[in-house]
C-alpha cells in the first residue's frame, strides 16, 4: 500500500477539531472532566481538542489491543487502563481517532461505566460508518470517512505515518 491522496488537509483537521471542541465545551460548560485518551492513535486529536477546552480537565490514557483471529475479529484486551480514582464519580470523555465496527470504544465505554463513571460521553475525530457491526454511536464526531484505510494525524500504517498533520487515504496493494 501507499499513498492515494490527502483526505483531510491540516486546515480542515484544525478548523473541524475548533468546531468539535466547543461542542464539547457547550455539554460540559464549567464542569470538569476526565478525558480519556485512547492510545496509540488518539493522542494527536485529544492533545488538539483539550487545548480548545476552558473547563478543568484531567488527562488519562486507555490502551487496547485485538489478538486472535484478524484485527478486526479478534478478542479484545486491556493493555491500559486509569486507575479507579480517576473514573469514579467522574464525568468522562472517552476520546478516539477512528470508529471503525464500533468494538474498541464500546468495549472501553463497558469498563469505564463499570469503573464508576458518573457521565460517559465519547468523542471520535473519524467515523466509518459503513463498517459499523455494533450500534455505538458516537457523541462528538469529527468527519465521516469511506470504507479506506486511513493514516495520519495520529493513525498509523504499519507504524509509520501517525506524525502526518495531515489524513490520508492509502491506496490498497495491486491496485
Ligand atoms: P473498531 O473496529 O474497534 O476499530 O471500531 C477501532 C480501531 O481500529 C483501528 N482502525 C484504523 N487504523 N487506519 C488506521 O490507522 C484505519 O483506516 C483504521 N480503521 C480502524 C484504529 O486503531 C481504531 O482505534
Amino acid at each position: 500500500m501507499d499513498i492515494e491522496g490527502v483526505l483531510f488537509t491540516e486546515s480542515e483537521i484544525q478548523a473541524r477539531v475548533g468546531s468539535m471542541a466547543h461542542e464539547v465545551a457547550g455539554h460540559y460548560r464549567d464542569e470538569p472532566c476526565t478525558v480519556v485518551s485512547v492510545l496509540k492513535g488518539g493522542f494527536l486529536f485529544t492533545a488538539d481538542l483539550i487545548r480548545h477546552l476552558t473547563m478543568p480537565v484531567s488527562l488519562s490514557f486507555a490502551a487496547v489491543s485485538s489478538y486472535g483471529s484478524g484485527t478486526t475479529s479478534g478478542t479484545l484486551r486491556l493493555d491500559l487502563f486509569p486507575s479507579g480514582l480517576e473514573i469514579r464519580g467522574r464525568r468522562v470523555l472517552l476520546v478516539d481517532d477512528i470508529l471503525d465496527t464500533g468494538r474498541t470504544l464500546a468495549f472501553l465505554r463497558d469498563r469505564l461505566i463499570a469503573a464508576g463513571a458518573r457521565e460517559l460521553k465519547t468523542c471520535v475525530f473519524l467515523d466509518k460508518t459503513s463498517r459499523r457491526t455494533t450500534d455505538f454511536r458516537p457523541d462528538f464526531r469529527g468527519f465521516d470517512v469511506p470504507d479506506v484505510f486511513v493514516a495520519g494525524y495520529g493513525l498509523d500504517f504499519a507504524g509509520s505515518y501517525r506524525n502526518l498533520p495531515h489524513i490520508v487515504a492509502m491506496r490498497p496493494r495491486g491496485s
